[in-house]
């Protein structure tokens, strides 16, 4: 199984920070931002990567990552996505690299504390389709949102105001090879982007999607309050302990 990382995108809810740079570069208490989702596949066995990105920085992230050296048995591959347009057309840059496997996607802003080594594991069992990682959250609406019958996902909504279930669809998808047949058939959505909910509700109709739910804490960075809960939430992991008394 190949990963691809997604890392482009303009960063505007994060506005002046990602004004000379880009979002996935920013620090997440003592790394950038993007070396959290790459340790995330290393530990589930896949080390060729691809890193998708775009913008006016791209190249800051061959100056960060290079070969991939540090990070140990990693073969880090670079494409480059021209303008905006979502996270499902970011990912049909991929198709090339992917080269018929499966692939694992994860959103370059997604932090996570546990391991996704089970869910990629089963995902090299499952035959075909796709596999999510929901995550239960108090703030649902702000994510693409599983509803769930019988054990199974019926349907998911893109940020809805009235979220019908509060499991959160995280940034970090499995997919067949078919994936990229069925981003060619998406319409933009009416923020005018290939939306990564309607591949996945694509699978849905196609009743090859399962999931798993992530242990262990997972936030988006892509906001100041998700930054910072980031941050927080990485250091206490690391052992800092924050004094809340301090003047
Ligand atoms: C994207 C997806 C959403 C998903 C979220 C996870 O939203 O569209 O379905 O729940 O990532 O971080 P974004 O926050 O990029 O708008």
């Amino acid at each position: 199984m190949r990963g691809v990382i997604l890392a482009g995108g303009t960063g505007s809810r994060l506005f002046p920070l990602t004004k000379v740079t880009n979002k996935h570069l920013l620090p997440v208490y003592n790394q950038p931002m993007i070396y959290y989702p790459i340790r995330a596949m290393m530990d589930a066995g896949i080390n060729e990567i691809l890193i998708v990105t775009g913008g006016n920085n791209a190249g800051d992230f061959l100056r960060l990552l290079g070969s991939g050296k540090e990070f140990g048995d990693l073969h880090l591959n670079y494409t480059y996505q021209e303008g905006e347009g979502g996270i499902a057309a970011a990912l049909r840059l991929a198709e090339h690299f992917a080269d018929g496997e499966k692939i694992c996607v994860i959103l370059g802003d997604n932090i996570i504390d546990g391991s996704i080594r089970g869910a990629a594991d089963d995902f090299r069992k499952q035959e075909k389709g796709a596999r999510l990682l929901l995550k239960e959250v108090q703030d649902a609406e702000r994510f693409g949102v599983a509803e769930l019958q019988d054990g199974r996902i019926v349907g998911i909504e893109e940020k809805p105001s009235n979220p019908k279930s509060p499991y959160a669809v995280t940034g970090i998808y499995f997919y067949d090879t078919s994936v990229f047949d069925k981003i060619k058939t998406l319409k933009p959505s009416r923020r005018n982007e290939l939306e990564i909910t309607d591949v996945n509700n694509a699978y849905i109709a196609e009743g090859s999607l399962t999931y798993s739910f992530l242990d262990g804490w997972w936030t988006d960075a892509g906001t100041f309050e998700s930054l910072a809960r980031a941050n927080r939430l990485v250091a206490t992991s690391a052992g800092l302990v924050f004094d809340e008394e301090t003047e």
